[in-house]
């Protein structure tokens, strides 16, 4: 059974036992300004498997893992192309992933025997400083059980994960609330696998132009196999819908309901929960605990207003398209 911590500030004494646990097989879960994450030392192949279990995750979908210093690249990372060291300089530590080709002593585990690997370096505080004491690379995929949505919350991953973990930190909501965004380095011309807080604009701005994979071709599987699992499912059905349909959508579904909207108000009743956020970001932010909210309180479909594919926009709509194509 895991001990769950309350943990303000990277000072905090406690995270130096945590992290040497972490160094020595532990699995712990930990805050990002992504979502929580599932950590264990990368370096240990048994470590690593049990995440697998905990999360009861396909093994052929392969961990990012976090460093806390460009220094540890090298213990990982066979070379890093030119775009990709300018990708780093602009936007680590954040919420940006970067596969590279990896080392042979990285578990293959890690990587479900591809021969590349997702590197992130974080930018909160406390992730930042529990790699840097554990003195090792931490492999961390979201914090939730395989299928659900990611945890934005300790308390989601507390429900999910408590009884097969060794640590809980808990360091209040996730700052995004989406998972990072991750670019493919490897081929000449990089390509986005998912997008995140990082946008297509940012990335295009520092890089040039950069390949978008549509996700659900054939090539994706073979390229990024996790890209094929189920994601960010809750089990009401996710419905979008037109900024300008809304209301006559409202009134063609009878049973229970949620309501997501930005901008729009519509108020909440006794057979529908709504929420109206003033910017997308928020949404965004909100999204994975208002689905975990709406299995809660047994909401039969949650509405969503649908965002433009800009900026954090595209990173949400993607979440979101996965979430309605569950059936
Ligand atoms: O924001 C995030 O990225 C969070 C926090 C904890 O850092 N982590 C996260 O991990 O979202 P996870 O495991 O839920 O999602 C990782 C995704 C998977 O879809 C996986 O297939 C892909 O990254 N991935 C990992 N390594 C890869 C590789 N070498 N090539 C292609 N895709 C890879
Ligand atoms: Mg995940």
């Amino acid at each position: 059974m895991g001990k769950i911590v309350l943990i303000k500030k990277p000072s905090d004494p406690r995270l130096k036992k945590i992290a040497a646990d972490l160094a020595n097989g532990a699995l712990v879960v930990f805050p990002t300004e992504t979502v929580y994450g599932l950590g264990a030392n990368a370096l240990d192949d048994s470590a690593v498997k049990r995440i697998f279990w905990a999360k009861n995750r396909p093994a052929d979908n392969p961990l990012i893992v976090h460093i806390s210093d460009k220094k540890q690249l090298r213990f990982l990372a066979i070379k890093t192309p030119k775009k990709a060291e300018r990708l780093m300089k602009r936007f680590w530590p954040g919420p940006l992933t970067l596969v590279l080709k990896k080392k042979k002593k990285v578990p293959s585990v890690v990587t479900a025997g591809l021969p590349t690997i997702g590197i992130r370096m974080p930018s909160h505080s406390i992730a930042r400083k529990l790699i840097e004491l554990a003195h090792v690379p931490i492999a961390a995929p979201s914090a939730n059980t395989a299928g659900k949505p990611s945890a934005t919350r300790a308390f989601h991953a507390r429900l999910d994960l408590l009884s097969r973990v060794d640590w809980v930190i808990d360091s209040g909501p996730s700052r995004f609330g989406l998972e990072s965004t991750i670019i493919d380095c490897t081929p000449k011309t990089p390509v986005l696998l998912r997008p995140g807080a990082v946008s297509v604009e940012q990335l295009e701005k520092t890089i040039g132009k950069i390949r978008i994979f549509r996700f659900g071709r054939k090539k994706i599987v073979a390229k990024a196999p996790g890209m094929k699992h189920r994601h960010y499912a809750p089990r009401a059905r996710v419905v979008l819908v037109e900024s300008k349909k809304i209301d006559s959508t409202i009134k063609k579904f009878k049973r229970k309901m949620m309501v997501l909207t930005v901008g729009k108000k519509i108020s909440t009743t006794k057979n529908r929960i709504a929420f109206n956020f003033r910017f997308i970001s928020g949404l965004a932010k909100e999204l994975f605990a208002c689905f975990r909210l709406a299995d809660q309180k047994k909401v039969s479909n949650i509405l969503v207003e649908k965002p433009l594919a800009k900026g954090i926009g595209r990173a949400l709509l993607n979440r979101l398209e996965k979430a309605a194509a569950k059936r």
